[in-house]
């Protein structure tokens, strides 16, 4: 759609969504899928799905109901994986089993746990830039710091932050280390095979010498005899690297872009750090870094009139759902104080995101550590940001500010 703001030249037919332009900035473009076309039925062919449901309402009854909207996908062949990833796509109540058997590791106890050594390696990242006056937010910043709390978290050591790096932009973008290959299946497929075999080499270590990390946990969980095994494990390690580094790298970026914008919001909480928690909450609702999520039809379901039929793809389109004004009052309106702010961001029901409060707590360490330093900047003058679709990940972000 060449102007979304342009409401009088809407056509359905034009509407994508998942374009790097309407990345940077989709919230006019949601509420016009919303106002318009709250199911856009596409039919065979198109790239994410052959409906795409904006409304919150909408997405919430999906979510709710899996055994309709199913996360059961044949989707191994895109990602690499040999087998359904866990637990996301698994339906319930197979499903529940596996949360229950992880839950209990992702506490908010637990995570908060990880956040004084990764404020450590916050500012040794800024270190490296900080003199300069400037930075490519992504590439400095966004991209490992997160990698770092996830190898923290599996008790991995950092020296292999490159290659999980690697493993992720091999499964997630092929191009970015390979621009002259044809076959991107095959890379993922060996990218894949690595993985397993990285992560059958750990698990066997860690069932000789079992430890407190995550990867520790996982030999020994255990609820009432049942316990997992080594093929589960491996289809959950898979699923953290895909799920757990992209995510919140694309959510500092937006963040960052937004703050650098909007220097009264940035200011309110340079002044007072105690609004971060709403600040966050506010921002994962209003950017939705992770923009839409897949279904499969289990059955034939009928909404807003129209037809939908066992087998077709649906995508749910969380950001859109996030900034329903029917849902969130002044929902346009970004408000750090917002209160019962129930955003989706990390979904809702049965796969609402396993890793929330690790999330919030990097982004919590990640947003207070760079603003104590860095309270002031803005986008390098003359530079465009560049956002991807899909997961909205800030591939480009040139900031500037002045060092003390
Ligand atoms: C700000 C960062 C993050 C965002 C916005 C986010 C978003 C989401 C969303 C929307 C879902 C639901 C997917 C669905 O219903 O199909 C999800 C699921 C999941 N997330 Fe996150 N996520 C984030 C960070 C993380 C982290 C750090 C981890 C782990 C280390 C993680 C692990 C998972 C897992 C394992 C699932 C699947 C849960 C299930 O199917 O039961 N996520 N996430």
């Amino acid at each position: 759609m060449s102007d979304p703001d342009d409401a009088a030249d809407f056509n359905p037919d034009d509407v994508d969504v998942f374009t790097p332009e309407i990345a940077r900035c989709p919230q006019a473009t949601y509420a016009l899928m919303r106002d318009k076309c709250p199911v856009l039925y596409r039919g065979a062919g198109m790239p994410f799905g052959m409906a795409i449901i904006s409304r919150f309402d909408d997405v919430m009854f999906a979510l709710r109901n899996p055994d309709i909207f199913s996360s059961a996908m044949d989707v191994q062949l895109a990602l690499g994986t040999e087998r359904p990833m866990i637990p996301q796509q698994i339906d319930p109540p197979e499903q529940t089993r596996f949360r229950k058997l992880l839950d209990p590791y992702f506490s908010r106890k637990r995570m908060s746990a990880l956040a004084p050594k990764l404020r450590a390696h916050a500012n040794e990242l800024i270190d490296r830039f900080y003199d300069e006056g400037e930075c490519e937010f992504d590439a400095a910043f966004a991209i490992p710091l997160p990698c770092i709390a996830f190898l923290d978290l599996m008790g991995l050591p950092h020296s292999d932050l490159d290659l999980f790096l690697s493993f992720k932009d091999n499964i997630i973008r092929p191009q970015k280390n390979h621009p002259d290959a044809v076959d991107h299946g095959l890379i993922r497929a060996d990218t894949g095979k690595q993985i397993y075999a990285y992560f059958e080499d750990v698990l066997r270590e860690r069932r000789a010498n079992p430890t407190e990390d995550f990867l520790g946990y996982l030999v020994q969980a255990e609820i009432k005899g049942d316990r997992l095994t080594e093929t589960e494990m491996l289809d959950i390690c898979f699923l953290q690297i895909l799920a757990g580094l992209d995510t919140v790298t694309a959510t500092l970026g937006c963040n960052l872009a937004y703050l650098a914008e909007n220097p009264a919001h940035r200011q309110q909480v340079v002044d007072d750090p105690g609004k971060w928690d709403g600040a966050i909450e506010e921002l994962l609702r209003w950017e939705s870094p992770v923009t839409a999520i897949p279904r499969v039809l289990k059955q034939d379901v009928t909404l807003r009139d129209i037809d939908l039929k066992k087998g077709e793809m649906v995508t749910l389109l969380i950001g859109a759902a996030n900034t329903d004004d029917d849902e969130f009052g002044n929902a346009q309106d970004v408000d750090f104080a917002r209160s019962g702010n129930r955003h989706i961001a990390f979904g809702a029901g049965a796969h609402r995101c396993l890793g929330s409060h690790l999330a919030r707590m990097e982004l919590v360490v990640a947003l207070e550590e760079w603003h104590k330093r860095i309270p002031q900047y803005q986008i390098k003058p003359g530079e465009t940001p560049v956002f991807s679709a899909g997961i909205r990940e800030a591939l480009y972000l040139p900031l500037v500010w002045k060092p003390n």
